[in-house]
């Protein structure tokens, strides 16, 4: 009996982090927050001075990140690097570098390391397409791109960062694009997914609506 991994893959500020640890939270198993390995990439090669375009040197990057996950806390060469990752510059490179067929190889085997007893719940772009295409329960979770954008600017300026709802939209809107245009493992529901628009629904709603189709199958 292989280890029960629960996918929620979508587009940027969708909430499936948060729900994703709130399922995980509740059946007591362990978080992949995919988006995070991508995000250090990226800021790896921010603070290395590396060229996003240079394929090569941001695969070497990918290979070499020295990170550590303490939840909610992620340290990158010893460095606590939680808010550094979320910056909207840093997000969006991060989708730039996560287009990068070997940069999506060198951090393929990293992510699979997450499946670990008692269950996983990965949340990201391609978690139930390319890294668990074995998962027993796919999400593809929704929201209109609005809602994702006034989401994302309360939770920015909830931690005191100041943000404006129309350049985060835009962002938003670009960043959508580039994750489902490209060629390697672009932003599509996988075989099998539930589709869930959460645009109208709570956390707690979407959190049970997941749980409900995890005990359907368990
Ligand atoms: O989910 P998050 O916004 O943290 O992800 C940052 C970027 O990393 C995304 O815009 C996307 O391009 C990329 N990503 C990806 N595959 C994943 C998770 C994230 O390509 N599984």
């Amino acid at each position: 009996q292989s280890i029960p991994v629960i996918t929620i893959d979508g587009p940027t500020a969708s909430g499936k982090g948060t729900i994703a640890s709130l399922v995980a939270q509740r059946l007591g198993w362990h978080t992949l927050d995919s988006g995070a390995l991508y995000r250090l990439t990226a800021l790896s090669c921010l603070r290395r001075g590396v060229d996003v375009q240079d394929e090569a040197q941001v695969q070497h990057a990918a290979q070499n990140l020295n990170v550590r996950f303490d939840y909610p806390h992620i340290y990158m060469d010893g460095d606590d690097v939680s808010d550094a990752i979320r910056q909207e510059e840093v997000g969006n490179l991060a989708s730039q570098v996560a287009a990068l067929p070997l940069v999506r190889e060198a951090l393929l085997q990293r992510q699979r390391d997450f499946r670990v007893a008692p269950g996983l719940v990965g949340d990201g772009r391609d978690m139930g397409t390319v890294v668990f295409p074995d998962a027993p329960l796919k999400i593809f979770l929704l929201a209109d791109a609005e809602v994702r954008a006034q989401r994302r600017c309360k939770q920015l300026s909830e931690k005191g960062i100041s943000a404006n709802l129309t350049s985060l939209l835009a962002d938003l809107r670009a960043r959508d694009e580039r994750d489902r245009s490209r060629t390697h493992a672009p932003l599509v529901p996988a075989q099998g997914a539930h589709i869930v628009d959460s645009s109208q629904l709570s956390i707690q709603e979407v959190v049970n609506k997941v749980l409900d189709l995890w005990s359907g199958i368990a």
